[in-house]
């Protein structure tokens, strides 16, 4: 059996107080405890890692933390940056490359392939984000996720075909596990994880409210 990815990606969403809610929602629902079949990650705002480790800890919930972008830099004088030492005392993972960044901050392959150098120095897995199958994949990845612009917010997923046939593109590329991110619900992440080449999913407006992240979790 393959092991899933089944990725929360909270963008510029929930204060200390919201994430306090969700973990507290979610401690109440069925989550697999099985980290081999099923890794369940939560990239939160950098603002909620600590209040989100607490949860976590004190809940024992079987979720892994990730932050959603580091610096390309290692520590120093980086006015608003956040490096990998910084984040890796909260997490394990870090999402890297998500189309909003390249789109919205300027994040240039170059930058990417700093970031995901850092993030590797530091012990975190990069969860990196690709547009198509072609998009470059700094070197040290091992989860990429596809997502295509068109499907990130609006409702319209990737057909599972079309986003197979891409994940197994990617992964002829090398031994990458490749997760689908666009538009995915608890109707619709089964059609996704039963493929053949995708090996879960990352999840954006699905994944703020927690019950619905857990029933994709359990769909899956
Ligand atoms: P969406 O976002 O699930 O809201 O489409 C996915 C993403 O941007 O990672």
């Amino acid at each position: 059996m393959k092991k899933l990815y089944l990725v929360a990606n909270w963008k510029s969403y929930k204060t200390s107080v919201d994430a306090q809610n969700w973990f507290s929602i979610a401690s109440n629902q069925q989550i697999p405890i099985n980290k081999e079949e099923k890794e369940v990650v939560v990239c939160v705002p950098f603002t909620v890692l600590a209040e989100a480790k607490q949860s976590i800890v004190k809940s024992q919930l079987t979720l892994s933390l990730g932050a959603q972008d580091i610096s390309p830099f290692a520590e120093g004088a980086y006015t608003g940056e956040v490096y990998g030492k910084q984040i890796a005392e909260f997490a394990h993972y870090v999402i890297i490359g998500h189309s909003e960044r390249r789109q919205h901050f300027g994040d240039t392959d170059e930058v990417l392939e700093k970031k995901v150098a850092m993030s590797l120095d530091f012990g975190l897995t990069p969860i990196f984000c690709v547009q198509g199958k072609d998009t470059p994949i700094p070197q040290g990845v091992t989860i990429v996720a596809y997502e295509p612009v068109s499907a990130i917010g609006s409702g319209q997923p990737d057909s599972p075909e079309n986003a197979d046939g891409v994940a197994k593109a990617i992964k002829e590329r090398g031994g990458f596990s490749v997760l689908y991110g666009g538009s995915v619900s608890p109707d619709n992440v089964h059609t996704f994880t039963t493929m053949e080449d995708i090996d879960g999913v990352l999840v954006g407006g699905a994944s703020l409210i927690a019950e619905k992240f857990i029933q994709i979790v359990n769909n899956a």
